[in-house]
């Protein structure tokens, strides 16, 4: 009986080598610097890219985002996502402004271009509810960009008004724990749960069969 052979498409590639890169690298810097051109590997791929067209729009909902849910590592916990947002939007709208907690996250774009904005933290962490920020960058970003963002570390994604698709690579599923929510006006912080992870395939099923 032949046996079936099949060339590992990129997501599997991708995963391949991170779980290397996880078992080898204990340096978190830079086991998630060394993760970078991994995962613009995945975002190169013509087969990812076409893909992604036909990836559903992410839904905002009871004041949660929507992940899709590509991958979650059953060994080192890491988390492949897809977040896709529409192009209705109006140029200049910002997702809220926040942190992700204790968790490492890689941001790749994949498709389209928007503009990420960091913050600095102005407070000493003194009053629970009140976390005053200033903008500290603003960068337009398209596709095969990827921006590593650190534990605790303040920012939000504004949109100039095109579709853009994003492959986000998290050290741990989100949606499980507490991320910061900050206001820019009145330096007003509060935390609630990530965005709500939707199980999704990246390529279609049997993609990749010789
Ligand atoms: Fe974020």
């Amino acid at each position: 009986m032949p046996v079936e052979t099949r060339t590992p498409n990129a997501m599997e590639r991708f995963i391949a080598k991170a779980r290397d890169l996880f078992a080898e690298e204990s340096d978190l810097d830079r086991r998630w610097e060394l993760l970078r051109p991994v995962l613009a590997e995945l975002l190169a791929d013509p087969e990812v890219q076409e893909a992604s067209k036909h990836w559903p729009d992410c839904v905002a909902m009871d004041g949660r985002a929507e992940n899709l849910l590509f991958y979650e590592d059953p060994d080192y916990g890491f988390a492949i996502n897809g977040l896709t947002k529409g192009g209705g939007r109006q140029a200049g709208e910002r997702t809220r402004i926040h942190d992700h907690g204790h968790i490492f996250t890689l941001y790749g774009v994949l498709d389209g271009s928007e503009r990420v904005e960091r913050y600095k933290r102005l407070d000493d962490e003194l009053k629970p509810d009140y976390r005053p920020i200033r903008r500290a960058t603003d960068v337009l970003v398209g596709r095969g960009d990827i921006d590593l963002v650190k534990p605790y570390e303040v920012h939000a994604e504004v949109t100039v008004g095109e579709r853009t698709v994003a492959v986000i690579v998290r050290s741990q599923k989100a949606g499980e724990h507490l991320q910061g929510r900050y206001d820019l006006e009145t330096g007003a912080y509060f935390e609630s749960v990530g965005p709500r992870q939707t199980t999704a395939e990246m390529l279609p099923k049997h993609h990749g069969s010789s």
